[in-house]
Protein backbone atom coordinates (compact mmCIF):
# COMPACT_ATOMS: atom_id res chain seq x y z
CA UNK A 1 0.00 0.00 0.00
CA UNK A 2 1.42 3.62 -0.84
CA UNK A 3 1.91 5.58 2.50
CA UNK A 4 -0.71 8.03 0.78
CA UNK A 5 -3.40 5.97 -0.48
CA UNK A 6 -5.72 6.99 2.13
CA UNK A 7 -4.73 10.54 1.24
CA UNK A 8 -7.73 12.34 -0.90
CA UNK A 9 -5.63 14.18 -3.76
CA UNK A 10 -7.27 17.08 -5.38
CA UNK A 11 -7.29 15.57 -8.83
CA UNK A 12 -10.35 14.64 -10.88
CA UNK A 13 -11.44 13.67 -14.14
CA UNK A 14 -10.79 17.38 -15.75
CA UNK A 15 -7.17 17.19 -14.71
CA UNK A 16 -4.28 17.02 -17.52
CA UNK A 17 -1.87 14.01 -17.22
CA UNK A 18 1.19 13.83 -19.43
CA UNK A 19 2.35 10.34 -21.43
CA UNK A 20 5.76 12.24 -21.77
CA UNK A 21 5.23 14.74 -24.52
CA UNK A 22 1.41 13.94 -25.27
CA UNK A 23 -0.61 15.72 -22.79
CA UNK A 24 -3.55 14.46 -22.26
CA UNK A 25 -5.92 17.16 -21.60
CA UNK A 26 -8.47 15.57 -19.31
CA UNK A 27 -8.40 11.76 -17.43
CA UNK A 28 -12.12 10.33 -19.31
CA UNK A 29 -10.62 7.88 -21.35
CA UNK A 30 -12.15 5.73 -24.75
CA UNK A 31 -12.38 2.43 -24.14
CA UNK A 32 -11.47 0.15 -26.44
CA UNK A 33 -14.78 -0.48 -28.41
CA UNK A 34 -15.63 -3.45 -30.54
CA UNK A 35 -18.00 -2.28 -33.94
CA UNK A 36 -17.78 -4.46 -36.59
CA UNK A 37 -17.81 -2.11 -39.15
CA UNK A 38 -14.66 -2.82 -41.43
CA UNK A 39 -15.32 -3.33 -45.38
CA UNK A 40 -14.84 -6.65 -46.11
CA UNK A 41 -13.36 -8.94 -47.24
CA UNK A 42 -10.28 -6.76 -46.46
CA UNK A 43 -10.97 -5.42 -42.73
CA UNK A 44 -10.13 -1.87 -43.92
CA UNK A 45 -11.64 0.77 -41.64
CA UNK A 46 -13.92 2.51 -43.13
CA UNK A 47 -14.78 6.71 -43.80
CA UNK A 48 -17.77 6.81 -41.38
CA UNK A 49 -15.06 5.47 -38.91
CA UNK A 50 -13.29 8.90 -39.15
CA UNK A 51 -16.71 10.92 -38.31
CA UNK A 52 -17.19 8.57 -35.36
CA UNK A 53 -13.87 8.66 -33.95
CA UNK A 54 -13.65 12.19 -34.45
CA UNK A 55 -16.81 12.84 -32.81
CA UNK A 56 -15.18 11.77 -29.56
CA UNK A 57 -12.20 13.53 -29.92
CA UNK A 58 -12.72 16.16 -26.44
CA UNK A 59 -11.88 12.45 -24.77
CA UNK A 60 -8.47 12.83 -22.98
CA UNK A 61 -7.39 9.96 -25.14
CA UNK A 62 -8.96 6.88 -27.71
CA UNK A 63 -7.99 3.68 -27.64
CA UNK A 64 -9.19 2.69 -31.05
CA UNK A 65 -11.00 -0.70 -31.09
CA UNK A 66 -9.26 -4.35 -30.78
CA UNK A 67 -7.94 -4.70 -34.29
CA UNK A 68 -5.93 -7.77 -35.47
CA UNK A 69 -1.91 -7.68 -35.89
CA UNK A 70 -2.22 -10.32 -38.84
CA UNK A 71 -5.06 -12.01 -41.40
CA UNK A 72 -4.20 -15.18 -38.63
CA UNK A 73 -5.33 -12.77 -36.04
CA UNK A 74 -8.65 -12.31 -37.00
CA UNK A 75 -11.69 -13.69 -34.48
CA UNK A 76 -14.57 -11.49 -35.29
CA UNK A 77 -16.16 -10.38 -39.23
CA UNK A 78 -15.34 -6.85 -40.37
CA UNK A 79 -13.45 -6.36 -37.20
CA UNK A 80 -9.70 -3.60 -38.65
CA UNK A 81 -6.26 -4.64 -39.26
CA UNK A 82 -3.56 -3.23 -38.99
CA UNK A 83 -1.13 -5.46 -41.57
CA UNK A 84 -2.02 -4.03 -45.15
CA UNK A 85 -1.41 -1.02 -46.89
CA UNK A 86 -4.94 -0.07 -47.50
CA UNK A 87 -5.37 -0.50 -43.95
CA UNK A 88 -2.78 1.91 -42.96
CA UNK A 89 -4.41 4.36 -45.73
CA UNK A 90 -7.76 3.68 -43.83
CA UNK A 91 -6.46 4.03 -40.41
CA UNK A 92 -4.56 7.50 -41.74
CA UNK A 93 -7.95 8.79 -42.14
CA UNK A 94 -9.70 8.43 -39.35
CA UNK A 95 -6.66 9.89 -37.26
CA UNK A 96 -5.75 12.67 -39.12
CA UNK A 97 -10.48 13.31 -38.62
CA UNK A 98 -9.33 13.07 -35.04
CA UNK A 99 -6.22 15.40 -34.89
CA UNK A 100 -8.12 17.61 -37.02
CA UNK A 101 -10.80 18.09 -34.19
CA UNK A 102 -7.66 18.60 -31.40
CA UNK A 103 -7.61 14.73 -30.75
CA UNK A 104 -5.21 11.96 -29.58
CA UNK A 105 -5.47 8.31 -30.88
CA UNK A 106 -4.18 5.00 -29.47
CA UNK A 107 -4.45 1.74 -31.61
CA UNK A 108 -5.30 -1.63 -29.79
CA UNK A 109 -3.34 -5.01 -31.36
CA UNK A 110 -5.13 -7.79 -31.00
CA UNK A 111 -4.54 -11.38 -31.92
CA UNK A 112 -7.28 -13.25 -31.03
CA UNK A 113 -6.17 -16.95 -31.05
CA UNK A 114 -8.75 -20.05 -29.66
CA UNK A 115 -11.18 -17.21 -29.99
CA UNK A 116 -11.99 -17.42 -33.53
CA UNK A 117 -13.01 -20.04 -36.22
CA UNK A 118 -11.17 -21.80 -39.72
CA UNK A 119 -14.15 -19.85 -41.50
CA UNK A 120 -12.16 -16.49 -40.77
CA UNK A 121 -8.85 -17.49 -41.30
CA UNK A 122 -6.69 -17.62 -44.45
CA UNK A 123 -6.99 -21.28 -45.75
CA UNK A 124 -8.95 -22.22 -42.84
CA UNK A 125 -6.67 -23.22 -41.06
CA UNK A 126 -7.26 -24.36 -37.35
CA UNK A 127 -6.74 -21.12 -34.65
CA UNK A 128 -3.79 -21.47 -32.66
CA UNK A 129 -3.42 -21.28 -29.01
CA UNK A 130 -0.81 -21.74 -25.64
CA UNK A 131 -2.06 -25.27 -25.14
CA UNK A 132 -5.07 -27.15 -27.46
CA UNK A 133 -7.66 -26.35 -25.53
CA UNK A 134 -10.87 -25.30 -26.68
CA UNK A 135 -13.10 -22.76 -25.53
CA UNK A 136 -16.89 -23.16 -24.21
CA UNK A 137 -18.99 -21.30 -26.69
CA UNK A 138 -19.78 -20.10 -30.00
CA UNK A 139 -17.39 -17.87 -32.61
CA UNK A 140 -18.98 -15.25 -34.54
CA UNK A 141 -18.66 -16.70 -38.29
CA UNK A 142 -19.61 -14.49 -41.25
CA UNK A 143 -22.79 -17.18 -41.26
CA UNK A 144 -23.78 -17.04 -37.70
CA UNK A 145 -22.31 -18.44 -34.59
CA UNK A 146 -20.33 -21.83 -34.29
CA UNK A 147 -18.84 -24.21 -31.83
CA UNK A 148 -14.98 -22.77 -30.83
CA UNK A 149 -12.90 -25.89 -32.29
CA UNK A 150 -9.96 -27.01 -30.91
CA UNK A 151 -6.68 -24.81 -31.37
CA UNK A 152 -3.79 -25.83 -32.40
CA UNK A 153 -0.92 -25.50 -29.59
CA UNK A 154 1.72 -23.03 -31.36
CA UNK A 155 5.25 -24.60 -31.56
CA UNK A 156 8.29 -22.61 -29.38
CA UNK A 157 9.50 -21.90 -32.81
CA UNK A 158 6.57 -20.35 -34.13
CA UNK A 159 6.52 -17.52 -31.40
CA UNK A 160 9.38 -15.59 -33.08
CA UNK A 161 6.89 -14.96 -36.27
CA UNK A 162 3.74 -14.20 -33.72
CA UNK A 163 6.24 -11.36 -32.25
CA UNK A 164 7.32 -10.44 -36.00
CA UNK A 165 3.48 -9.62 -36.32
CA UNK A 166 3.24 -6.94 -33.40
CA UNK A 167 6.85 -5.46 -34.48
CA UNK A 168 5.35 -5.09 -38.37
CA UNK A 169 1.83 -3.83 -36.51
CA UNK A 170 3.84 -1.51 -34.18
CA UNK A 171 5.54 -0.24 -37.29
CA UNK A 172 2.33 0.23 -39.26
CA UNK A 173 0.77 1.90 -36.49
CA UNK A 174 2.96 4.48 -36.91
CA UNK A 175 3.41 5.03 -40.43
CA UNK A 176 -1.10 5.51 -39.82
CA UNK A 177 -0.23 8.30 -38.09
CA UNK A 178 -1.64 6.91 -34.82
CA UNK A 179 -0.09 8.79 -31.14
CA UNK A 180 0.96 5.55 -29.64
CA UNK A 181 -0.35 1.88 -29.36
CA UNK A 182 -2.07 -0.55 -26.62
CA UNK A 183 -1.35 -4.32 -26.13
CA UNK A 184 -4.20 -6.33 -25.59
CA UNK A 185 -3.28 -8.54 -23.00
CA UNK A 186 -6.87 -9.23 -22.04
CA UNK A 187 -10.28 -10.94 -22.11
CA UNK A 188 -9.07 -13.85 -23.20
CA UNK A 189 -7.36 -13.68 -26.24
CA UNK A 190 -4.13 -15.10 -27.63
CA UNK A 191 -1.87 -13.38 -24.85
CA UNK A 192 -4.10 -14.08 -22.23
CA UNK A 193 -4.46 -16.99 -23.36
CA UNK A 194 -0.24 -17.17 -22.48
CA UNK A 195 -0.72 -15.68 -19.49
CA UNK A 196 -3.38 -17.46 -17.81
CA UNK A 197 -2.91 -21.02 -16.46
CA UNK A 198 -6.47 -22.05 -17.35
CA UNK A 199 -5.53 -22.13 -21.34
CA UNK A 200 -1.46 -22.65 -21.11
CA UNK A 201 -0.89 -25.99 -19.88
CA UNK A 202 3.19 -25.96 -21.91
CA UNK A 203 6.07 -27.11 -20.63
CA UNK A 204 8.44 -25.16 -22.53
CA UNK A 205 9.80 -21.59 -21.95
CA UNK A 206 6.74 -20.54 -22.45
CA UNK A 207 4.42 -22.44 -19.84
CA UNK A 208 4.43 -22.83 -15.97
CA UNK A 209 6.38 -20.18 -14.24
CA UNK A 210 4.93 -16.77 -14.43
CA UNK A 211 8.10 -15.55 -15.61
CA UNK A 212 7.25 -18.43 -18.16
CA UNK A 213 4.29 -17.64 -19.14
CA UNK A 214 4.18 -13.65 -19.23
CA UNK A 215 6.99 -14.62 -21.83
CA UNK A 216 5.05 -14.12 -24.93
CA UNK A 217 3.42 -10.89 -23.97
CA UNK A 218 7.17 -9.71 -22.82
CA UNK A 219 8.43 -10.55 -26.29
CA UNK A 220 5.55 -8.76 -28.03
CA UNK A 221 6.32 -5.49 -25.74
CA UNK A 222 9.76 -5.35 -26.75
CA UNK A 223 9.34 -5.62 -30.08
CA UNK A 224 7.04 -3.26 -30.30
CA UNK A 225 8.76 -0.63 -28.52
CA UNK A 226 11.39 -1.17 -31.02
CA UNK A 227 8.97 1.38 -32.74
CA UNK A 228 7.35 3.40 -30.07
CA UNK A 229 8.21 5.43 -27.43
CA UNK A 230 7.95 3.92 -23.82
CA UNK A 231 5.29 6.87 -23.02
CA UNK A 232 3.52 5.68 -25.90
CA UNK A 233 3.01 2.29 -25.21
CA UNK A 234 -0.52 0.58 -22.97
CA UNK A 235 -1.09 -2.79 -21.78
CA UNK A 236 -4.95 -4.18 -21.37
CA UNK A 237 -5.23 -6.60 -18.50
CA UNK A 238 -8.12 -8.34 -16.95
CA UNK A 239 -7.40 -10.45 -14.20
CA UNK A 240 -10.40 -11.61 -13.17
CA UNK A 241 -12.24 -11.51 -16.68
CA UNK A 242 -14.13 -15.07 -17.06
CA UNK A 243 -15.33 -13.61 -21.03
CA UNK A 244 -14.03 -15.97 -23.48
CA UNK A 245 -13.88 -19.37 -21.25
CA UNK A 246 -10.67 -18.31 -19.11
CA UNK A 247 -9.29 -18.64 -16.03
CA UNK A 248 -7.08 -18.12 -13.89
CA UNK A 249 -5.97 -20.27 -10.31
CA UNK A 250 -4.69 -17.42 -8.79
CA UNK A 251 -5.30 -13.71 -10.54
CA UNK A 252 -4.05 -12.01 -7.79
CA UNK A 253 -0.57 -13.65 -7.84
CA UNK A 254 -0.44 -13.48 -11.68
CA UNK A 255 -1.37 -9.61 -12.26
CA UNK A 256 0.64 -8.95 -9.34
CA UNK A 257 3.43 -10.45 -11.27
CA UNK A 258 2.72 -9.07 -14.36
CA UNK A 259 2.13 -5.26 -12.69
CA UNK A 260 5.53 -5.50 -11.31
CA UNK A 261 6.90 -7.37 -15.08
CA UNK A 262 5.61 -4.36 -16.41
CA UNK A 263 7.63 -1.78 -14.26
CA UNK A 264 10.75 0.01 -15.11
CA UNK A 265 10.44 0.72 -18.54
CA UNK A 266 8.48 3.92 -18.51
CA UNK A 267 5.21 2.79 -20.18
CA UNK A 268 2.44 5.09 -20.83
CA UNK A 269 -0.69 2.91 -18.70
CA UNK A 270 -1.51 0.01 -17.63
CA UNK A 271 -5.17 -0.50 -18.27
CA UNK A 272 -7.08 -2.94 -15.91
CA UNK A 273 -10.48 -4.04 -16.83
CA UNK A 274 -11.70 -4.46 -13.22
CA UNK A 275 -14.16 -7.36 -12.54
CA UNK A 276 -15.86 -10.11 -14.41
CA UNK A 277 -18.01 -9.20 -17.17
CA UNK A 278 -20.08 -12.33 -16.82
CA UNK A 279 -20.69 -11.57 -12.90
CA UNK A 280 -20.41 -9.34 -10.11
CA UNK A 281 -18.33 -11.04 -8.25
CA UNK A 282 -15.13 -9.70 -7.30
CA UNK A 283 -11.97 -11.35 -5.89
CA UNK A 284 -8.97 -9.36 -7.08
CA UNK A 285 -7.94 -6.61 -5.04
CA UNK A 286 -6.60 -4.15 -7.77
CA UNK A 287 -5.22 -1.52 -5.34
CA UNK A 288 -2.23 -4.59 -5.12
CA UNK A 289 -1.70 -4.52 -9.34
CA UNK A 290 -2.24 -0.61 -8.80
CA UNK A 291 0.81 -0.32 -6.52
CA UNK A 292 2.97 -3.25 -8.10
CA UNK A 293 3.01 -1.16 -11.40
CA UNK A 294 5.23 1.75 -11.60
CA UNK A 295 3.13 4.06 -14.06
CA UNK A 296 -0.22 5.47 -14.39
CA UNK A 297 -2.99 3.21 -14.14
CA UNK A 298 -6.29 3.05 -15.81
CA UNK A 299 -9.13 1.78 -14.29
CA UNK A 300 -12.35 -0.05 -16.15
CA UNK A 301 -15.65 -1.53 -15.98
CA UNK A 302 -18.81 0.33 -15.36
CA UNK A 303 -17.49 2.94 -14.09
CA UNK A 304 -20.12 6.26 -13.99
CA UNK A 305 -19.04 10.13 -12.79
CA UNK A 306 -19.04 9.44 -9.58
CA UNK A 307 -16.94 6.19 -9.49
CA UNK A 308 -14.30 7.20 -11.42
CA UNK A 309 -14.22 11.03 -9.73
CA UNK A 310 -13.70 8.75 -6.36
CA UNK A 311 -11.37 6.81 -7.92
CA UNK A 312 -8.77 9.65 -8.88
CA UNK A 313 -9.42 11.41 -5.47
CA UNK A 314 -8.76 8.74 -3.93
CA UNK A 315 -5.48 7.90 -6.17
CA UNK A 316 -6.56 4.55 -7.19
CA UNK A 317 -6.87 5.64 -10.83
CA UNK A 318 -4.83 7.89 -12.98
CA UNK A 319 -7.58 8.19 -15.70
CA UNK A 320 -11.02 5.93 -15.92
CA UNK A 321 -11.70 4.49 -19.65
CA UNK A 322 -15.61 4.49 -20.72
CA UNK A 323 -16.89 2.22 -23.14
CA UNK A 324 -20.48 2.63 -23.57
CA UNK A 325 -20.46 6.21 -22.27
CA UNK A 326 -18.56 7.22 -24.79
CA UNK A 327 -20.41 4.98 -27.52
CA UNK A 328 -23.53 6.70 -26.91
CA UNK A 329 -21.86 10.23 -25.88
CA UNK A 330 -19.88 11.34 -28.18
CA UNK A 331 -19.42 14.79 -25.91
CA UNK A 332 -18.80 12.87 -22.71
CA UNK A 333 -16.53 15.00 -20.99
CA UNK A 334 -18.57 17.94 -21.85
CA UNK A 335 -21.72 16.23 -20.08
CA UNK A 336 -19.76 15.37 -17.29
CA UNK A 337 -18.36 18.85 -16.66
CA UNK A 338 -21.72 19.91 -16.51
CA UNK A 339 -23.61 16.57 -14.92
CA UNK A 340 -25.86 16.75 -17.88
CA UNK A 341 -27.87 14.18 -19.27
CA UNK A 342 -26.47 11.00 -20.77
CA UNK A 343 -27.95 9.30 -24.40
CA UNK A 344 -28.65 5.68 -23.70
CA UNK A 345 -26.85 3.04 -25.77
CA UNK A 346 -28.62 1.00 -28.32
CA UNK A 347 -27.32 -2.51 -27.85
CA UNK A 348 -28.87 -3.70 -30.93
CA UNK A 349 -26.59 -1.70 -33.04
CA UNK A 350 -23.11 -2.51 -30.97
CA UNK A 351 -22.31 -4.29 -33.52
CA UNK A 352 -22.48 -4.58 -37.38
CA UNK A 353 -24.36 -1.97 -39.38
CA UNK A 354 -23.95 1.40 -41.11
CA UNK A 355 -24.21 5.18 -39.28
CA UNK A 356 -27.27 3.96 -36.97
CA UNK A 357 -26.16 3.60 -33.55
CA UNK A 358 -22.61 4.84 -34.55
CA UNK A 359 -21.93 8.31 -35.87
CA UNK A 360 -25.71 9.45 -34.99
CA UNK A 361 -25.57 9.62 -31.46
CA UNK A 362 -26.38 13.36 -30.85
CA UNK A 363 -24.22 15.75 -28.71
CA UNK A 364 -25.79 18.52 -26.63
CA UNK A 365 -27.05 21.40 -28.49
C1 LIG B 1 -15.78 -8.52 -28.79
O1 LIG B 1 -15.72 -8.34 -30.00
O2 LIG B 1 -16.75 -9.03 -28.25
C2 LIG B 1 -14.64 -8.14 -27.96
C3 LIG B 1 -13.47 -7.74 -28.54
C4 LIG B 1 -12.40 -7.39 -27.76
C5 LIG B 1 -12.51 -7.47 -26.39
C6 LIG B 1 -13.67 -7.85 -25.79
C7 LIG B 1 -14.75 -8.19 -26.59
O3 LIG B 1 -11.47 -7.17 -25.63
Amino acid sequence: MNPGAEAVTNLDLFSPISLGELTLPNRVIMAPLTRNRAAVPDNVPRAMSATYYAQRASAGLIIAEATQVSPEGVGYPATPGIHSDAQVLGWRTVNDAVHAQGGRIFLQLWYCGRISHPDLLPDNQQPVSASAIRAEGDAVTPEGLKPFVEPRALRADEIPGIVNQYRQAAKFSMDAGFDGVEIHSANGYLLDQFVRDGTNRRDDRYGGSLENRSRLLMEVLSAVLETWEPSRVGVRISPENSFNDIRDSDPQATFNFIATALSGKGLGYLHVVEGDMMSDERNVDYRQIRDNFDGYYMANCSYDKARAESAIARSDADMVSFGQLLLANPDLVERFRMDAELNTPDPDTFYGGDGKGYTDYPALA
